[in-house]
């Protein structure tokens, strides 16, 4: 017998993307990547425009410019990087509640200073009004806004104090930031005052990749042979790991204790790495005796435990175990993994896949929780919307 007066707990997806129309026609107006682009085909006369985004898709692009004939780069951008209703759609299919969007990679970090900041406000004026125009009674939609990283650090902080929820953007519940900072990555102490005012308004950071590794490590057959596994697959979390690793080893968490960060991808590769990277930090001669050692210092796991939450954006029970291991183990654990989808990639692929259906990345992320946690567990039903609710405030 169904206990009636339980009511159903709430999934919340806080690692889904959108493209509003502005970023498109930015993008559709560039001829370096990222960019949009429409390559025409004899065997498709009306093809969906090709979005371009990473360093590692550039020899392809190289060739499809010189050969018509030649494989066309990137992946297709669909209506569903930018349309709400398929949003919507999306979420009903996969019985998710509540959003938390965000702005996709590479979100500003490419415009020019004199521009970026003009750019952000329109772009999280456009989130807020996507939130609050869909909001129903049965979906609703949160966002983290973007951050106009290459201007000038008064017109960062500005933007910042703009986001706080009591503002005018009630909808937005953090920011997310990519990995570059203000160009030479997060261990950057320029970025502290941002940090603070961060911290200080409450608006956690999701940290996202987007740069991944220099493609020599993928070797000369990745593109054309391996298509896009190397970089997404191991790139992007290394590189997500590093970023945190470099913000730790600097003292950010020190020196922010208010500073909180949701790591994508279930923190890259830092559950599975952090007990090396303790043990490097305590046999490094040079730390030693700088007094970087000290006992008062807070171990990696010290800071997973206090300062980070986790999507469970991963794909298997392995790597969701071993996140909710990192941080913390059991219930303490469980209560900082957050569900997620990374819609709208990773879509069914090929002559079969049904975008507009249910989507194996989808079922594989939510079969990990269930896998790992039980199935309708209480620790389960916090990854999937419960800790969301609870860290991001998302009630009514
Ligand atoms: N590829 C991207 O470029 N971004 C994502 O978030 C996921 C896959
Ligand atoms: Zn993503």
């Amino acid at each position: 017998q169904p206990d009636e007066s339980r009511t159903k707990p709430k999934v919340v997806d806080i690692h889904t993307h959108m493209y509003p129309p502005e970023y498109i026609s930015i993008l559709s107006s560039r001829t370096e990547i990222p960019l949009v682009r429409t390559f025409p085909s004899p065997s498709s006369p009306d093809p969906d425009p090709r979005l371009i985004l990473l360093e590692a898709e550039l020899p392809a692009l190289e060739k499809a410019l010189q050969d018509p004939s030649a494989p066309i780069p990137g992946r297709p951008l669909t209506k569903h990087f930018t349309s709400l209703p398929q949003k919507m759609h999306f979420m009903s299919t996969h019985g998710i509640d509540i959003s938390v969007l965000s702005l996709a990679n590479p979100w500003l970090d490419f415009l020019p200073a004199s521009e970026a900041g003009a750019i952000a406000e329109r772009i999280n004026a456009s989130f807020e009004e996507m939130c609050s125009s869909s909001s129903s009674k049965e979906q609703k939609l949160y966002f983290f806004a973007t951050l106009p990283l290459t201007s000038p650090t008064e017109t960062i902080l500005s933007c910042i104090a703009h986001l706080s929820s009591s503002g005018s953007l009630p909808h937005c519940r953090g920011v997310i930031l990519g990995t570059s900072g203000l160009g030479s990555g997060l261990d950057d102490p320029a970025l502290l005052p941002i940090f603070h005012a961060l911290a200080a308004h409450n608006l956690p950071v999701f940290l996202h990749p987007h740069y991944g590794l220099p493609s020599a490590v993928y070797g000369p057959r990745a593109g054309e042979e391996y298509g896009h596994v190397l970089p997404l697959a191991l790139g992007f979390p290394m590189e997500t790991t590093i970023a945190l690793v470099r913000m730790y080893l600097a003292g950010v968490f020190d020196a922010v204790p208010g500073l909180r960060m949701i790591l994508a991808h279930s923190g890259g590769t830092l559950p599975f790495l952090a007990g090396r990277i303790e043990s490097c930090v305590l046999h490094d001669e040079r730390l030693v005796k700088e007094g970087k050692t000290a006992a008062r210092r807070r171990s990696v796991w010290e800071v997973l435990r206090s300062q980070v939450y986790l999507d469970a954006v991963v794909y298997s029970e392995v790597g969701l175990k071993a996140a909710v291991d990192a941080s913390g183990g059991g219930r303490e654990g469980a209560e900082r993994l957050m569900f997620g989808t990374d819609h709208p990639f990773f879509p069914p692929v090929g002559e079969e896949g049904d975008r507009d259906g249910e989507w194996e990345s989808v079922r594989l992320n939510v079969e990990a929780v269930k896998r790992a946690l039980g199935e309708q567990s209480e620790e389960a039903e916090l990854v999937m919307g419960g800790n969301a609710m609870r860290v991001l405030r998302l009630f009514d």
